[in-house]
């Protein structure tokens, strides 16, 4: 075939998205279908404003002499572009310097698809001299033998102008990187689709960046992991780190340990077909597949299977808390015999050279207290607990060794002397990330990126991969958004001197020590998430962090991260995410036909951090009976980032700044707000799943009527009064999550929500006349 349009295979994934994509487009949306010159039946869509978009997101601070300069997100290294753009062509040649390999092939296709999206109109890919008006893109790369691998060239340079376009890749991933860069520079305007001149010279500054994602406490089905895989090539993320095994599942189809996905899946497991579709088709798009079947620790599903391998039988099936705890006896030579034969099978299906064997949080008791492991480390001298997972560890690295695997782990497993090739995963804080890469161990950095603790994206966006500070992100969050904190927040604990000096922060890493730092990985464990919260708990957030990931310091610039965020939301959910439509579908669940004011102010509330949301990890904090939490309440559908607090926010900040010429449009939002809550008030009387929010409507009510009268608009005489009431209120609420620590002792707001237009309101009534 040497013409190619938009349409594709009929089941491809890509038929699949688009379809989807048609699916999730609501009324309001403007649907085209046209004839390609295939003649196939290509659709295309042109969204005119799909519902939850980030309307209001303050798009004139990205704006430089007033030219918006193209968004290709994560930032180039170099990217030149004066403003101008030419028409979008029709047609678009491809001219390979060397034949393409179907992968190439496919990546193409998937530009094809992309553009006429993006576009909204159908384009014609050919492999012939183009017809006239049409335009060569040229491809020119080296052959890649492995690929995708832990050393992929992923630098490319790109040109585009109205004679022609050439991409000039270092390998396959700066082919795919550069594709995506070019999808990047297609904008609307008035006459139809244009492509942004552009000139780029591009490479990543970590080779690791990944996104990890925990599949057993939630089961995610294989159309939500592949639409992840869309939106990591749209951001040039390039490793899948998935959870697969943990206390509460272990989620693969084992054919030599049947009972692993019968027993240990609750019937959610990924079949091996699957999991080679998954890996196939991640490394279309250049993303590699790390599995992480976790042992000796977080190993209760594999012991509900295999019961004679546990540290302490029987297994303790009654408390749920026993699901984080279970440990595997390694002092029974059959259960290492188990394990590998397990990681022999797991490791056959995912070709990547690295296999993470998990490590983290072995419960210390469950071995120290079993009589015969007691006796067992007694005997053969071993000292502590973490001498023994080490003796674990070694073991089993050396047989994955044996099957050319490179061994990852949870910075837990570097407590003893483990083989110098580990790969440490860092999440317990700098101080590992120092440990490792000072005794030589390749890192990867996940700390600071846990997007469970639901933080909003500039917090963790601010928060570099080599920044030292033990909980900067907490930081950043706070400042943002709250200000100091109210006086009766609780203190943090007292610390002994000793752990003082552990949590002072370690010296900047020496020039050797960076070298050792791969990368690093956004987490999502999914305790809280369920499938149909996925995109929206994943996205934008990582689009932050795929930037902070691949641009250099000096690139990552938060004064504009919103409405560019606001931007890649809309165009990742255009090209297949389903972040705004699966949250509206979760509303259309809690409130059919009365959505709307619960969208209002689910978009100006946040819910609560640090795990504070996660009832059962507080149940098991005070020792409570933990208990299933029910998924779908506000909590679940408002997001850690509200671009329309953040608009108002910016707004308010401009206006107390001197333009004057925003007070109608603060009023207008305040005004919109304040009038929100009667609306919810009715919608939720008949809607019971809406009651946990009433608290925060009429807080945000609260807000917009302070704000109101901080500009002049329906003083009463105690205006002043209720509006600092009402600041005080907000805060206390947000100061409640400001730290797991806060969380474990704080009782949290109604509904486990905060607000988030504070500070602008604050701005405004620091600044009010009198
Ligand atoms: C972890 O968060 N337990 C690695």
């Amino acid at each position: 075939m040497d013409t190619q349009t938009c349409n594709l295979t009929p089941g491809t994934k890509h038929t699949a998205m688009i379809a989807q994509y048609f699916r999730s487009i609501p009324a309001r949306t403007l649907l085209l279908c046209g004839l390609a010159l295939t003649g196939a039946a290509p659709c295309v869509a042109m969204a005119q404003d799909a519902p939850g978009t980030a309307a209001g997101a303050p798009l004139h601070a990205f704006v430089r002499n007033g030219v918006r300069p193209p968004l290709v997100m994560p930032a180039p290294a170099v990217l030149q572009a004066s403003g101008a753009a030419f028409a979008l062509p029709q047609n678009l040649t491809l001219h390979w310097s060397s034949p393409p390999t179907p992968l190439l092939l496919r990546a193409a296709e998937r530009l094809c698809t992309r553009l006429c999206i993006l576009a909204g109109r159908p384009i014609v890919f050919t492999q012939t001299p183009p017809p006239p008006g049409g335009l060569v893109l040229t491809i020119s790369t080296p052959k890649d033998t492995t690929f995708p691998s832990p050393v992929m060239h992923e630098g490319y340079m790109l040109d585009v102008t109205p004679t022609g376009i050439t991409l000039n890749a270092k390998g396959y991933a700066g082919v795919l990187h550069g594709l995506t860069s070019l999808s990047q520079l297609v904008r609307q305007e008035r006459d139809g689709p244009v492509l942004a001149q552009a000139h780029i010279e591009d490479a990543p500054r970590f080779a690791w960046r990944g996104l990890m994602l925990d599949t057993s406490r939630h089961f995610m089905p294989l159309p939500d992991l592949l639409r992840q895989l869309d939106a990591m090539e749209m951001v040039k993320l390039n490793v899948l780190h998935i959870h697969l095994s943990d206390g509460a599942a272990f989620r693969v189809e084992s054919r030599v340990f049947p009972r692993l996905h019968t027993l240990g899946s609750h019937g959610q497991y990924y079949t091996q077909e699957q999991v080679q579709q998954l890996v196939r088709e991640a490394a279309d798009r250049g993303i590699r597949v790390v599995p992480e079947f976790d042992t000796p620790g977080h190993s209760y599903a594999m012991l509900l299977a295999y019961p004679r391998y546990a540290a302490n039988t029987p297994l303790n099936t009654t408390d749920r808390a026993e699901i984080n705890r279970a440990a595997l006896d390694p002092t029974n030579p059959a259960t290492l015999g188990f394990v590998n034969a397990v990681y022999a099978e797991m490791a056959g299906l995912f070709p990547d050279p690295v296999f993470h064997i998990g490590g983290d949080e072995v419960v210390a008791k469950q071995w120290a207290q079993s009589p015969h492991i007691a006796a067992y480390m007694k005997q053969h001298h071993i000292a502590s607990v973490a001498a023994l997972q080490a003796d674990y560890t070694r073991h089993v690295a050396h047989a994955l060794r044996l099957r050319g695997k490179t061994v990852m782990g949870w910075d837990e497993v570097q407590e003893a002397d483990i083989p110098p090739d580990t790969i440490i995963e860092s999440w317990r804080g700098p101080a590992h990330t120092a440990q490792a890469t000072a005794a030589g161990h390749d890192t990867v950095i996940s700390g600071p990126y846990y997007l469970d603790r639901l933080l909003p994206a500039s917090a963790y966006y601010t928060t570099d991969p080599l920044d030292m500070r033990k909980d900067a992100a907490e930081e950043q969050a706070a400042a943002q958004t709250t200000g100091p904190n109210p006086p009766d927040t609780p203190p943090a604990p007292a610390s002994s001197p000793a752990a003082k000096a552990e949590e002072a922060p370690p010296p900047p890493l020496t020039a050797a020590q960076k070298a050792h730092v791969l990368g690093a990985e956004a987490a999502l464990w999914t305790e809280v998430v369920s499938p149909d919260m996925l995109d929206a708990r994943i996205w934008p957030r990582a689009a932050a962090l795929a930037e902070r990931f691949w641009s250099v310091q000096e690139q990552c610039d938060v004064t504009t991260l919103y409405p560019r965020l606001a931007m890649m939301a809309d165009r990742l959910d255009l090209l297949g995410l389903e972040a705004h439509a699966s949250t509206q579908r979760l509303l259309e669940r809690l409130a059919p036909g009365e959505t709307e004011a619960a969208a209002v102010l689910l978009q100006a509330v946040s819910p609560v951090r640090n795990y504070a949301h996660n009832h059962e990890f507080l149940q098991i904090r005070h020792k409570q009976t933990a208990t299933l939490q029910p998924l779908g309440a506000p909590a679940d559908i408002a997001s850690p980032d509200s671009f329309e607090a953040e608009a108002f926010n910016a707004e308010a900040r401009a206006f107390v700044a001197g333009h004057t010429e925003l007070r109608h449009v603060l009023e207008n939002t305040l005004t919109r707000w304040a009038g929100n809550n009667s609306a919810f008030a009715r919608a939720a009387a008949h809607n019971t799943g809406l009651t946990p929010a009433l608290v925060a409507s009429a807080q945000l009510a609260d807000l917009a009527h302070a704000g109101l009268a901080a500009l002049g608009t329906g003083r009463t005489p105690n205006w002043r009064e209720n509006a600092r009431t009402a600041l005080l209120t907000a805060k206390k609420g947000i100061a409640a999550s400001a730290s797991i620590h806060v969380v474990t002792n704080t009782p949290q707001p109604e509904g486990d929500l905060i607000q988030r237009i504070v500070p602008g309101v604050e701005l405004l009534l620091d600044q009010a006349t009198p």
